[in-house]
Parts: C-alpha cells; structure tokens; sequence
C-alpha cells in the first residue's frame, strides 16, 4: 500500500527521499510527492498523479537542497486519485504523510470543521494533520498534539509528521508497518514503511512496538528517540543492524521482474535445500521436530492462502494432523474455536499483510503457539510469531507474486517431514533437487506456452480448473491471469463446474485445465464436457499422452516422471508463464498491475 519515506541529513535529504520511492515502486501507486524544509525554512510541497517520473518533473529546476524531507507514493483508499488528495498533506507549519486507514476519520472531521478548520483534500489523512494542526493551535508540543491526536482516531495507520519550527520528524504507528534507521557516520536518521528504503543509507535500524512515538532529530548526542505517548523514554523496538544488500532487484536481461522472478526459482529451490538441509536452517528444523500439535490453523490471503492449501494436502496426509486453511480475512472476523495444542501457521510474502498480521493476533491472544512461513526477514509477521521457517525467495518486485509462491510450498514441505519427528530429509533432498532440474528444462523451452498464450489472450473468459492437489494451483492459475492480464479467470475444481458454472461455457470460453498424475482419468473427464459444449481447451499435461493431445486445442506436455508429490509447483510455473506471456501480448504494466499494491497493509 502506501509508501512512506522521511529522512533527515545534510542537505541531501529530498534526493535520499525520491530514491526510497523509488524502491518503494514496486508496492503498487497511483500519485506520489514530497515534502521539505527549503533553504529559507519554510515547509514547500509538490506532489502529482501518476508514476514517479511526474513528481521528478515537477522539481525541475527547484533548488533541492535540504536537511529534512517527507514523501510518499499514495495508493488511493479514501478519496479519489488527483494532485490535492496525493500526500503529504501541508498547512504552513506542519506535514503529514500516513499509510493506512482512520475508520472514523468522518466523524473527527465533522467536529474539526465545526472549529472552524477547512480541508483541501477528501483524504481521511488530512484529518490527522487538522487533529494535530488545532492540538498546536491551543499551545501544545508537537509531540503533545501528535500522541494526542493519534488516541482520536480508530483504526490501523503510520503516520510520519514533519513540523517546520523544529528540526525534527516524528513517526508513529499502529497495526502497519514502521521503520526507522540511522546511519553512525553521518547522523543521518531516516523513517520508512518498508526497509527496502533504508537498505546502503543506514547502519541500524529499529522497529519500533505500537503507539511508541518515534523522534528523529539526527543531532550528534541524539538523533532518534523513542517515546512512550505519556513522554517516558520507550525501550518498545527492536533494533538490528541493516544487513541486506541492493544487487538482486535489478532486471538484468529480463524485460519485466516478473519474467526474472519466474526465472530465478530452480536457483532458489536449491538454495533452499541447502539453507535447510546444510545451513543455519537446521537449527529451526530441530524445533519442528520437537513439536505436537495437535490440530494447525493455517491463515494467509491471495496467492499465500494459495499455496497454504497445498501445505495442507501436505501435512494432512504426510503427518495426519488436520489443518483448518483460512483466508486471514476471513478468520479475523469468526469466532473460530481454538484448542489446546493447536499451531497457529501464517503465510506471507511480505509479512505486513493487515489481514494476515489480524489473524496472527487473534492466536496470540488466544495463548496459541504461532508458526510463520515468511519471506521479509524483519517483517511484522516474523517478529511477532514464535519459529519463523523463512521461505528464502529473495526481494519479490514483482507484484504478482511467483517465485514466493514456489519456496512457500516448499518450506511447507520441509515443515511437514520435521514434523514427522524422525524425518527423512535425504528423499526429500532428491525431490528438491529433480523439480529444480525440469524447471530448468521448462524454463528453457518457453516457446510453445508463449506461442499458445498469443492464440488464446483475446478470448473473453478463463476457467483453470484442477483437481485434488492441483486445484489450488487452478485456484492462483487464474488469479496470476487476472491481475496481470486484465481478463476474467476463475478457478476452479474441475468436479464442480456441472454444479453450475458450466452454463457460461460456449467457444468464446477456455479452459485450462492442471491434469497431473493424480485423479487423471477423473480430470479428463471433466475436460470432456466442457469440450463437449464447445469450449476452447488448454491443457497442462503428462508428455507422451496423445489422448490429450487429441482431446486439447492447446496440449502443454510436462515431465511427472519422479516428481508426483512436487508436481503442484512444476505445473503452476508453466500457469506463471502462461500469464505471463498472456499479459505481455495485451501490453498492461506486468510488473506493477493498475489498482494492485505489493504489500496489503489495510484491511
Ligand atoms: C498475488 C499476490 C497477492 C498476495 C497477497 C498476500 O500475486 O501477490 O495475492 O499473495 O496479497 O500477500 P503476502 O504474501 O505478502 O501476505
């Protein structure tokens, strides 16, 4: 969702401040800008609509040089997309950038205009900077107005606050993502939603707790505070030191990072194998090993539910624990039923997603042990859970997640031999190792699925279908086609089409269909209606199989030849560049889908 960046340094702080946007791009935006002290100390602002290359444009020939700055790339919740609901949100003194949603946000405003405060954008983060405006107005700190302020309005937010009287910017949060960073040498004290930003321009950074009120002055004795809101020194952060380098997130000789992400996985997969089997991931394996539980309630959303409900079809018949897969969004708002010794497990890419992080939380306070299966080391999720299994993708900039999907499976995997609690990791190694290899001989030969993705891209509409433990991969087949394709996709499990959606078959319609070794004949059948009520048919299939051929307008042939047991992810990365190649014959913007945002921090 939003990005947040604020930085203050030596009068390189606007520059320091557009280069984490534009690491942040990746998130998904629709309007960014920025926000700083000019060289005669008054606050001046310029935000605009539309990619990053429009606020760059608008500094044009502006004097940039400053010691404190603010910006934000905005992906619009209250109000529409235009220049005046863009953030940050200025009156002469004091600017606000916020990333989340206020829940009553109308009802503050209502009782701020009847004080005679006007507002210029239909934002519900205006409605902080006119809290902590009139908090001001009556005499109180900055930090008084910002607490104060902050205890008004309902719902998960971060809010950075830059004031023009005193060389500080404070930050706080709750239920979203904050970060804070500092670099020794320099003093230069940086804030930001996501630690992507920070990455080379500091040397520790901090996450601070909910409510802790964060102060960045980058002065010499003290150059970031934390507070608690009653103005007592905070010790509620965490701080490490800023590890994680910059190298992988560049395209190389890939057009998109999508294509790149696809690409990279039989080298994470082998990664994977030896972080888990030969390195440091070891150590976590020996405390799966040790656990009981006796039920898992597993939560995620998008395509992270996705590849949870393979980790069930894992767990459940590997180690005979029954799993409850849920969407977080979902599961937030039931009343579920926990038990004794039940696991909380949470998938996520990102470890920020709102839902996901409100799920985690309900098992928290139901005193249930929680597991995570994470990628962001760091993230909320991981911080907050008991055992992270980190999946080990890398940076995803990609924002329709790929590469994740496959290591989330994967950890799953592993997770599910550990619990066996004599495992053997040896088998599971040679499985690793053969889905590596035939990704590398699919990935080689992209051709066909290309070649098929330009006869079928027009068509008016998708059924994925699968069945057993290919349908969850019908399930993230059509989600991948519809986020970066634009068209409508559904999946589906192939038994359950006569119960209904079969009525929209007609030739303007294809199906693909996931037909691995399990259920086959099951699956074909299904094929068969829908071919015999005309629609155009796609399948993913074993090789050598000319029934298939015969029966398909479109035959992709794969090798299951050893890999039953991995064969959801092998068939789910020839659906990665089905849409892929899909979405590049329709010309969207493949890495950055309109109305999509990498990392979902509202609810
Ligand atoms: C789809 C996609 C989303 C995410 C979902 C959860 O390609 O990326 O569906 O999977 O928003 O995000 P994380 O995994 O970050 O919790």
């Amino acid at each position: 969702m939003c990005g947040i960046v604020g930085h203050i340094g030596h009068k390189n702080s606007v520059h320091v401040v557009l280069e984490g946007l534009k690491r942040l791009e990746y998130r998904g935006y629709d309007s960014s800008g920025v926000c700083f002290k000019n060289e005669f100390g008054n606050l001046t602002l310029f935000k605009k609509t539309g990619k990053l290359h429009n606020l760059k444009n608008l500094l044009r020939g502006v004097n940039l040089s400053s010691n404190s700055c603010v910006g934000h790339t905005r992906w619009a919740t209250h109000g529409v997309v235009n220049d005046q609901n863009s953030h940050p949100h200025l009156n002469d003194t004091i600017s606000i950038v916020h990333n989340g949603i206020i829940e009553n946000a109308a009802e503050v405003k209502k009782d701020l205009i009847s004080e005679g405060l006007q507002f210029k954008s239909d934002t519900d983060s205006e409605v902080f900077l006119g809290l902590v405006h009139y908090s001001v107005r009556q005499g109180m700190s900055l930090f008084d107005a910002v607490s104060r302020s902050f205890e008004k309005v309902q719902g998960n937010s971060a809010f950075v606050i830059q004031e023009k009287s005193s060389n500080q910017i404070l930050a706080i949060k709750r239920g979203a993502p904050l970060v804070c960073g500092l670099n020794f040498k320099t003093n230069e004290v940086m804030v930001s939603s996501d630690p992507y930003a920070l990455v080379g321009m500091v040397d520790q950074i901090f996450f601070p707790e909910d409510e802790v009120v964060c102060c960045l002055t980058g002065e010499k004795d003290k150059p970031i505070t934390f507070y608690e809101k009653n103005g007592e020194l905070s010790e509620r952060y965490v701080s490490k030191k800023q590890e994680c380098g910059l190298e992988p997130q560049e395209k190389g000789e890939f057009e998109h990072y999508m294509l790149k992400e696809i690409h990279e996985q039989p080298g994470l997969i082998r990664f994977l194998e030896e972080y888990y089997f030969l390195g440091a991931g070891k150590e976590v394996l020996k405390n799966v090993e040790n656990e009981k539980p006796s039920r898992i309630q597993l939560n995620a959303c998008g395509t992270a539910y996705y590849a949870g409900l393979v980790i069930r079809n894992f767990i459940e018949s590997i180690n005979r624990i029954p799993v409850s897969a849920e969407l977080a969004s979902e599961f937030r708002y039931r009343d579920p039923i926990f038990q004794e010794s039940d696991l909380g497990l949470f998938i996520s890419q990102s470890g920020e997603t709102a839902d996901t992080l409100a799920a985690l939380n309900l098992c928290v306070e139901r005193k249930v042990k929680t597991y995570s299966l994470v990628n962001v080391e760091g993230s909320t999720l991981s911080r907050l859970c008991d055992q992270n299994l980190f999946i080990k993708a890398g940076v995803e900039i990609g924002v329709a997640s790929t590469k994740a999907f496959t290591q989330q499976v994967l950890t799953g995997r592993i997770m599910a031999e550990s619990l066996k609690g004599t495992p053997s990791y040896g088998e599971l190694r040679t499985k690793f190792s053969l889905l590596a290899h035939r990704l590398e001989v699919l990935l080689s030969q992209v051709d066909k699925i290309k070649k098929i993705a330009e006869e079928i891209y027009n068509y008016k509409g998708f059924f994925f279908t699968g069945r057993g433990q290919y349908f969850p991969i019908a399930l993230e087949g059509a989600l991948k086609l519809k986020e970066i394709a634009y068209v409508h996709a559904e999946g589906y499990a192939a038994g359950e089409l006569k119960h209904g959606p079969i009525a929209l078959i007609d030739e303007e319609m294809v199906n693909v269909a996931i037909i691995g070794p399990e259920l086959l004949e099951k699956a074909v059948s299904n094929v068969e209606e829908i071919k015999a009520r005309r629609g155009v048919i796609v399948i993913l299939g074993p090789k050598d199989r000319k029934d298939l051929e015969a029966l398909s307008d479109h035959y992709i042939p794969l090798n299951f030849d050893g890999l039953e047991e991995l064969s959801p992810i092998y068939v789910n990365v020839a659906n990665q560049l089905l849409s892929y190649y899909m979405a590049k014959f329709k010309g969207t913007d493949i890495d950055k889908p309109r109305n999509l945002a990498k990392s979902v921090t509202v609810e």
